[in-house]
C-alpha cells in the first residue's frame, strides 16, 4: 500500500513557505492506519526494545498501538510542566530560544533498551534532545523510528542512534 497517498500536504502551514505533512488523513483511513502500525511495529521490533519512548504529542498516537502490539510498555517524553511528580528534564536550543523535555523519574529502569518513536523527523532537534534525556535516566537508546523523514533538513545527521523511517520526502 502506498502510504504517501494518504498523507495530505498543506502549503504555508503553520507559516508561509512551510509545506505541512498532515497525518490526519492517514489516521482517518482504516487500512492505511492499520498498515502504518504494522510497518512501524516491524521497524521497532528489529531494535529489540524493552520499552518504547514516545514524543509528545503526535508520537503518542503511534507509540500506543505499537507498544500494545509488541506487548511492551511505553513512556511519555513530554513538553515541560505536563508531568506530575518527580521528573528528569533536558533543555535544548531551538532556532530562536530554547525548550525543555521531561520524563517521569524511575519509570525506565537503568540499562533498558528504549526505542524512540515520533511521527516526523524534521531538523532532528526534538529527537536528539529526547535521546539525550533518555540517556540521562540511564536508558540505552537502541533505535529511533519515524513515520516521515524530511530528508532535506538533514535531521538524520543529528542522531547518533540507529534509525528507521518509513516515508522519505526530498524537501524540507
Ligand atoms: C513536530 C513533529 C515532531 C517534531 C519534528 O512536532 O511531530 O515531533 O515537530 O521537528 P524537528 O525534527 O525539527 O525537531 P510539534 O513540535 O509540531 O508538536 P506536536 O507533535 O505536538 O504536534
Ligand atoms: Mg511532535
Amino acid at each position: 500500500m502506498d502510504l504517501k497517498a494518504h498523507i495530505r500536504t498543506i502549503p504555508d502551514f503553520p507559516k508561509p513557505g512551510i509545506l505541512f505533512y498532515d497525518i490526519s488523513t492517514l489516521l482517518a483511513h482504516a487500512e492505511a492506519w492499520r498498515e502504518t502500525v504494522e510497518r512501524l511495529a516491524d521497524a521497532v521490533r528489529a531494535y529489540r526494545p524493552d520499552v518504547l519512548a514516545a514524543i509528545e504529542s503526535r508520537g503518542f498516537i503511534f507509540a500506543a498501538p505499537v507498544a500494545y502490539k509488541l506487548g511492551i510498555g511505553f513512556t511519555m517524553v513530554r513538553k515541560v510542566g505536563k508531568l506530575p511528580g518527580a521528573v528528569v528534564s533536558h533543555a535544548y536550543d531551538l532556532e530562536y530560544g530554547s525548550d525543555t523535555l521531561q520524563v517521569a523519574e524511575g519509570l525506565v529502569p537503568a540499562g533498558s533498551r528504549v526505542v524512540l518513536i515520533d511521527d516526523l523527523l524534521a531538523t532532528g532537534g526534538t529527537a536528539q534532545a529526547s535521546v539525550q534525556l533518555l540517556r540521562k535516566v540511564g536508558a540505552e537508546v537502541a533505535g529511533a523510528v519515524f513515520l516521515i523523514e524530511l530528508m532535506g533538513l538533514k535531521g538524520r545527521a543529528r542522531l547518533d542512534v540507529p534509525m528507521t523511517t518509513l516515508l522519505g520526502y526530498e524537501g524540507g
